[in-house]
């Protein structure tokens, strides 16, 4: 966990529309104090960048526990939302030439639009730009202030931008202990947070409540963490102006981190005059678990608790960290350029495949790599070969052999194999809960999956389709027997995965000719639960199997998305307009116009190089490989160009190379540097930069 205690201190519905909408819940739901209710949250996403299938982990883990705990008939608030303060906003959006607010209104919207087109059933979406979150975050600092626990003092030393975090260091531009980039110098009027005062009752409450950090693991950070001492926390900034203003003390806004973990609270009702909202925060505050990355640990173990209590409100039950999408071997995030979008992999395979893969892929708690291989790979098995081709032949051999009704099951037809079958089920049933209950959720689809394993097997062994083909009494009673076997399984699996992959098992649903699956009722499900008699529904196929084509299609996709035109090391749109002042040290920013000093510029180092080699990527329309030397080394270099350039028409030609840029893997291939280039007309066509005159190989551009 970073370290920054030394700061200075002085220190099955569909998704409601509108947040207004959303903020309603059925009258009974909420009336009936008797149901035990759930209350879920992921965290509130940065406007600073586009979703990634990083930022979908987290939101899928919660829908899928907020679909599990609905059908269970818990009464289920399910939160998500977008953090929209900050300077990193105010520079990004200066930079872009837009105002704040404009900024953050279309990528908030691409969050949710991108929730809503997977199916997210979250029960609310916050901003934190509303006038209810505002509202509510200025009444916790009022109280925390009123409390005694926020004073005024003066910050002087370096803070991250990027990560909105004070940094205890003593050089001008120290790199941040988080992300790495320079930090800033600030010196500033504050109010300060007494951190310090609640270390006693920090320790306590983990002691006291070992469930409320998980896994363990990170539990244990968070302890020793807080015994080895806190400091008091800056809780405003006066120097930007995006933000919500301190009640009384508008020439401050509050930090924003207390300003974001206040949704939480805000979001179900805290600091509302209305009764209704009133009315709902007491239903559902505290909330029983927040699931987060884990590097946002601190954030909320630490800070959000002590906040709360300084506040004198109740604290959460649970704090839970996952750990983090990896993908060629890193963090998937914006900055480091190696991120998978959802909707690649929504348009080639569709919700559940990503959803499933994600859920039996990646140990909750621990980190994962993502890669489409893999997910093809676990979509043919688990779902097409499996699931699937159970769906598929109990579903055609009912149709084919009694017209499609259900048959009844025959105890003189039964062997040892139904009551095997019938064991296994129940206890695939118990074992399956308490481990989704748990958050082991790929080890609860494994069981599951067990079951279905189980049950192909079965078919294989009994042979139904041999048996039919005997007409005599018998022969259609142990037939019968077999596929209401199969089908029976078939259900119970469905329901137990339906939080999971909840389009594919509504369908199969339907098939077996049960109506509607959000009215299934999971809490009393038990093996023979079958309706007699049922009339199936009509039949088609739920996974239509991945070819290895589709591999290269989404990898097409992303590349095609992620390097436009000539830049190897480009982000993809529209993080194209980059917050780039955000990671700059105060003293190269020029002004507040966005422009940069010549102390930034002169950090990009250019040099004139001379292609040695080109040839196309396999697979990838848009990328060249190149061998370029830059004089005092050759460098390989993979570009956008491949549209715009014949590979032999490059060798020998000197081109401007950008050689001090981290090195990224495009297709698998390292790329050491950028090729410049302008990018011309509607399409962004590259036109490479050159020279009139004959120059050096390996001379700096200055
Ligand atoms: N705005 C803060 C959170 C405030 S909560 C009061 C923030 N936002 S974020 O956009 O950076 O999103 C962080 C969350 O997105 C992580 O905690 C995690 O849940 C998810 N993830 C982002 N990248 C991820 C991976 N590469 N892998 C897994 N989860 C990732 O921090």
């Amino acid at each position: 966990m970073p370290d920054a205690r030394k700061s200075k201190p002085p220190a099955e519905k569909a998704p409601a529309k509108s947040a207004e909408a959303t903020a309603e819940k059925p009258a009974e739901a909420t009336a009936q104090k008797s149901v035990e209710k759930f209350y879920i949250t992921t965290p509130i996403y940065y406007v600073n960048a586009r979703p990634h299938i990083g930022h979908a982990y987290t939101t899928i883990v919660c829908d899928a526990i907020a679909r599990r705990k609905r059908m269970l008939g818990c009464d289920t608030w399910f939160l998500t939302g977008t953090d929209e303060h900050g300077q990193k906003i105010e520079r990004s959006a200066q930079a872009a030439g837009v105002t704040p607010l404009a900024l953050v209104d279309e990528v908030s919207a691409v969050y949710r639009a991108l929730w809503d087109r997977m199916g997210i059933t979250y029960d609310d979406f916050i901003r934190t730009t509303e006038a209810r979150h505002q509202r509510g975050a200025q009444e916790i600092f009022r109280r925390m202030r009123a409390n005694g626990a926020v004073y005024k003092g003066t910050y002087t030393g370096q803070y991250c931008v990027f990560d909105e975090l004070y940094v205890d260091a003593a050089e001008a531009g120290a790199p941040c202990p988080v992300c790495g980039r320079p930090t800033e110098t600030v010196r500033e009027e504050n109010y300060f947070f007494k951190l310090s005062a609640f270390e006693d009752k920090l320790l306590k409450l983990y002691a006291e409540q070992p469930g409320f950090i998980r896994p363990e693991t990170r539990r244990n950070e968070v302890v020793s963490f807080v015994r080895s001492g806190l400091r008091d926390l800056s809780v405003s900034r006066s120097t930007f102006k995006w933000g919500v203003p301190v009640p009384d003390d508008p020439g401050h806004v509050i930090y924003v981190w207390l300003d974001a973990l206040s949704n939480y609270a805000t979001a179900v009702g805290f600091g509302s005059p209305l009764a209704k909202d009133q009315k709902r925060y007491e239903r559902y505050w505290p909330a029983d678990l927040h699931m987060i990355g884990k590097e946002i640990v601190r954030f909320h173990c630490v800070y959000w608790p002590a906040f709360l209590m300084a506040a004198g409100l109740p604290l959460p039950r649970s704090i839970h960290a996952h750990g983090w999408l990896l993908f060629e071997e890193n963090k998937m995030s914006k900055s480091r350029g190696n991120i998978v979008r959802a909707e690649t992999i929504l348009d080639v395979l569709g919700n559940d495949a990503l959803r499933y893969f994600l859920l039996r892929e990646i140990v909750l708690g621990q980190d994962g790599s993502f890669s489409f291989d893999a997910l093809v790979q676990r979509y043919n098995a688990d779902l097409a070969n499996d699931l699937g081709n159970l769906a598929s032949r109990t579903l055609t051999m009912i149709q084919k052999y009694f017209q499609g009704n259900l048959p009844y099951p025959s105890k003189t037809a039964a062997e040892p194999s139904e009551q095997a079958l019938a064991e296994q089920g129940q206890r695939t049933i118990r074992e399956f809960g308490a481990l989704f209950d748990d958050y082991q959720f790929s080890r609860a689809l494994e069981t599951a999956w067990g079951l279905v394993g189980a049950v192909n097997k079965y078919l294989v062994e009994n042979q139904p389709w041999a048996i039919a083909e005997n007409a005599d009494e018998a022969a259609r009673a142990r037939l019968a027997t077999i596929l209401f076997t199969a089908a029976e399984a078939l259900r119970v699996v469905c329901l137990l995965a339906h939080p999971v992959i909840p389009e594919s098992t509504a369908r199969i649903w339907q098939q077996l000719g049960l109506g509607d699956i959000a009215k299934a009722d999971l809490k009393n499900l038990t093996w023979g639960g079958l309706t007699l008699g049922a009339k199936l529904g009509a039949i088609e196929g739920v996974f239509p199997r991945a070819e290895k084509s589709e591999i290269e299609r989404m990898q097409k996709m992303e590349e095609e998305r992620n390097a436009p035109a000539a830049a190897s090391e480009a982000p993809a749109q529209p993080e194209a307009k980059p917050a780039a002042p955000a990671a700059l040290p105060a003293t190269g920013v020029a002004g507040g116009d966005g422009k940069i000093g010549i102390e930034d510029f002169a950090k990009v180092e250019m040099r004139v190089g001379q292609v040695k080699t080109a040839e196309k990527v396999k697979g990838a329309d848009k990328l060249l490989r190149l061998e370029v030397d830059i004089g005092s080394e050759v460098r390989q270099v993979v570009a956008g160009i491949a549209e715009a350039y014949k590979p032999e028409t490059l060798v020998g030609r000197k081109v401007i190379v950008v050689v001090n840029l981290a090195p990224r893997k495009l297709r698998g291939i390292e790329s050491n540097g950028m090729i410049v280039a302008a990018s011309v007309g509607e399409k962004g066509s590259p036109v490479l930069a050159g020279f009139l005159e004959d120059v050096p190989v390996g001379s700096r551009l200055k």
